[in-house]
C-alpha cells in the first residue's frame, strides 16, 4: 500500500473513532457508535498491516491470531458485573506494550536523525516508557482491587505524598541522565525509572479508596491514552497518535464529571487521595447508626404496592449480581398497568462501572424516558410514597451529607428517605463497596426486605399479578340468574 493511500486510510479511521466517541454519548445512539469503532479500527489495522513497514507477516500472524481468539473468548465470557475487571486489565496491557515500544525503541534507533531530532526521540521514548509503565501496574492494582483480591481500602502510608514526589524527582534526574547517552548505556537509567514508576503506579492507586475507584478506572484510561500517544511519537505513527489523543483526552474529561458527580476533588483523585484523612481511623470514628432495623415480608409489600401512587425504583450493584432486570421490567409493567406512577433513578456510580444500571435496564426494555438521573429525581422523592432500593448501598448513604466524618462525606447519594415509605432490598446488614455502614437502614420509614434481589421481587411480581388477575375476574359481569 502506498504512502498516500495510507494516510487516506488513516484519516478515515479517524473520523470513524470520533463519530464512535460521539455515538458512544448517548444510550440511543451507543450501538451504532460501537459498529463506527469497530470500522475504524478494522481499516486502520488493515492499513497498517499493508503499510510498507510492515514486512514480517509470519511474525505479525503468530502474535495477532492468539490475541484475537483470546480477547474473543474472553469478551464473550466476561459477565457484566465484571466488565470493569476487564477494562482495567486491557490498560494494563496498553501500558506494558508502551513500555515494550519504547525499549525496543531505543535498542534499535533510526540511523538518520539529526542530533536535535536524536534528543526529542529520546524525551519520547523516556517519557512514553514512564506513562506506560504506571499506567500497567496502576491498572493492575485497580483490577486486583475490583476483583476483590486487594482490600478496596486505601492505604495511606505517612507522608506519602513527599514519597511520590521523591519518586517523580527521581525519575526528572534519571531523564537527564539518559538524555544524549549512546545505545546501550542509557538502558540502565530507562530501567531503573521503569522499576520506580512501577512502584508509583501501584502506591498511587493503593492509596485510593473504593469509592473513588470508578474515577481511578477512567484516569486509568486516560492514562492508557497517552501512552498508546505516546508509542505513536515514537513510531511515528499519526493514527495511533489521534488515537491516544482521543483516548486519553475522553478519559480525564469522563474522570472530571465522575469527580463532580461524586462531589471529589479531581486532582486530589488523582495525586492518589490527596487531601484525604491521612488516618482512616478518623472515618472510622465517624457516627456510626444507632436504632432498629425494620424487617418486612413479600405480603406486606404487595400490599403497600397496592396502594400507593408513585413509586421510584433505585438500582444498584446487587440488582446486576442477582441478574434481577428482567423482573424488576416486569413488576414496573404490572404496576404501570395499574395507573402507578413509575420511575427509574440512577446515581452516576451505581453499580460497578459508568452507565452500568442504563445498560442493564435497557437490555430489559425499561423505557429510556422513565429512567432519570439523580438530579432529575432526587427533588421528587419528597413527593413520592415508595422507593424501592434494588441492591443499593452506598448510593443511597445519608452519612454522605450528614456525617462530615464519613469516609464518603460529600457525595452527592439519591435522597431516597425523604420518601413516605423506603423498601430496601438486600440479602444482610453488610455494607456496600465503600465499605461504610449505611444508616438509611435505621431510620423510622425504611423497611428492609432480605434476601436475594431476584428471588424477592419474583415472588412480588407473582403476587401483584395475582392480585391484578383477581380484580381484572371481579370487574367481570357476574352471571345473572333469574327466579322463575
Ligand atoms: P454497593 O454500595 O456496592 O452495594 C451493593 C449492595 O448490593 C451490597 O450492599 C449488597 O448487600 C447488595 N447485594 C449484593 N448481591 C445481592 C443480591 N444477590 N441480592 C440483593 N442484594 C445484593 O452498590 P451501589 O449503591 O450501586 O454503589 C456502587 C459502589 O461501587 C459505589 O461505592 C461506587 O463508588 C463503587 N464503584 C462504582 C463504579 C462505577 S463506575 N459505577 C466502579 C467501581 C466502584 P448484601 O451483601 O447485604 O446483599
Amino acid at each position: 500500500m502506498s504512502n498516500n493511500l495510507l494516510t487516506v486510510a488513516y484519516i478515515v479511521a479517524s473520523a470513524l473513532f470520533i463519530l464512535s466517541l460521539g455515538g458512544l454519548s448517548d444510550q440511543e445512539t451507543a450501538r451504532k457508535g460501537n459498529v463506527y469503532g469497530i470500522i475504524g479500527m478494522l481499516i486502520a489495522f488493515v492499513a497498517t498491516a499493508l503499510s510498507p513497514g510492515v514486512t514480517e507477516y509470519g511474525t505479525l500472524g503468530a502474535v495477532v491470531l492468539p490475541g484475537a481468539v483470546i480477547g474473543a473468548i474472553v469478551a464473550s465470557r466476561v459477565a457484566m458485573t465484571s466488565m470493569p475487571e476487564l477494562v482495567a486489565i486491557l490498560h494494563s496491557f496498553v501500558g506494558a506494550a508502551a513500555v515494550l515500544v519504547g525499549i525496543s525503541n531505543y535498542l534499535q534507533p533510526e540511523q538518520s536523525l539529526t542530533p536535535v531530532e536524536t534528543t526529542i526521540h529520546q524525551i519520547e521514548i523516556f517519557v512514553g516508557v514512564f506513562i506506560g509503565t504506571v499506567t500497567f501496574t496502576g491498572s493492575v492494582i485497580a483490577f486486583g482491587k475490583l476483583r476483590g483480591i486487594i482490600s478496596s481500602k486505601p492505604v495511606l502510608i505517612p507522608a506519602r505524598h513527599l514519597l511520590n514526589l521523591a519518586m517523580i524527582g527521581a525519575c526528572v534526574w534519571l531523564g537527564a541522565q539518559f538524555l544524549g547517552t549512546e545505545v546501550p548505556s542509557g538502558l540502565q537509567p530507562l530501567l531503573i525509572m521503569s522499576a520506580i514508576a512501577s512502584v508509583l503506579g501501584i502506591h498511587l492507586v493503593m492509596a485510593i479508596g473504593g469509592a473513588d475507584m470508578p474515577v481511578v478506572i477512567s484516569m486509568l484510561n486516560s492514562y492508557s491514552g497517552w501512552a498508546a500517544a505516546a508509542a505513536g511519537f515514537m513510531l511515528s505513527n499519526d493514527l495511533l497518535i489521534i488515537t491516544g489523543a482521543l483516548v486519553g483526552s475522553s478519559g480525564a474529561i469522563l474522570s472530571y464529571i465522575m469527580c463532580k458527580a461524586m462531589n471529589r476533588s479531581f486532582i486530589s483523585v488523582i495525586l492518589g487521595g490527596f487531601g484525604t484523612q491521612t488516618d482512616t481511623a478518623a472515618a472510622k470514628d465517624g457516627n456510626q447508626p444507632t436504632g432498629e432495623v425494620t424487617s418486612t415480608t413479600i405480603d406486606e409489600i404487595v400490599e403497600l404496592l397496592r396502594s400507593v401512587n408513585s413509586v421510584v425504583i433505585v438500582p444498584g450493584y446487587g440488582m446486576a449480581v442477582a441478574q434481577a432486570q428482567h423482573t424488576v421490567s416486569e413488576i414496573t409493567k404490572l404496576l404501570r398497568d395499574r395507573g402507578v406512577l413509575v420511575r427509574f433513578g440512577i446515581h452516576p456510580v451505581a453499580g460497578r462501572m459508568p452507565g452500568h444500571m442504563n445498560v442493564l435496564l435497557a437490555e430489559a426494555k425499561v423505557p429510556y424516558d422513565i429512567v432519570l438521573e439523580m438530579d432529575e429525581i432526587n427533588e421528587d422523592f419528597s413527593k413520592t410514597d415508595v422507593v424501592l432500593v434494588i441492591g443499593a448501598n452506598d448510593t443511597v448513604n445519608p452519612s454522605a451529607l450528614e456525617d462530615p466524618n464519613s469516609p464518603i462525606a460529600g457525595m452527592p447519594v439519591m435522597e431516597v428517605w425523604k420518601s413516605n415509605t423506603v423498601v430496601v432490598m438486600k440479602r444482610s446488614m453488610a455494607s456496600g463497596y465503600a465499605g461504610v455502614e449505611n444508616p438509611l437502614f435505621y431510620k423510622h420509614n425504611t423497611r428492609m426486605l432480605f434476601g436475594d434481589a431476584k428471588k424477592n421481587v419474583d415472588a412480588i411480581v407473582g403476587k401483584l399479578a395475582q392480585h391484578s388477575e383477581e380484580s381484572v375476574e371481579l370487574r367481570q359481569p357476574k352471571e345473572v340468574v333469574l327466579s322463575t
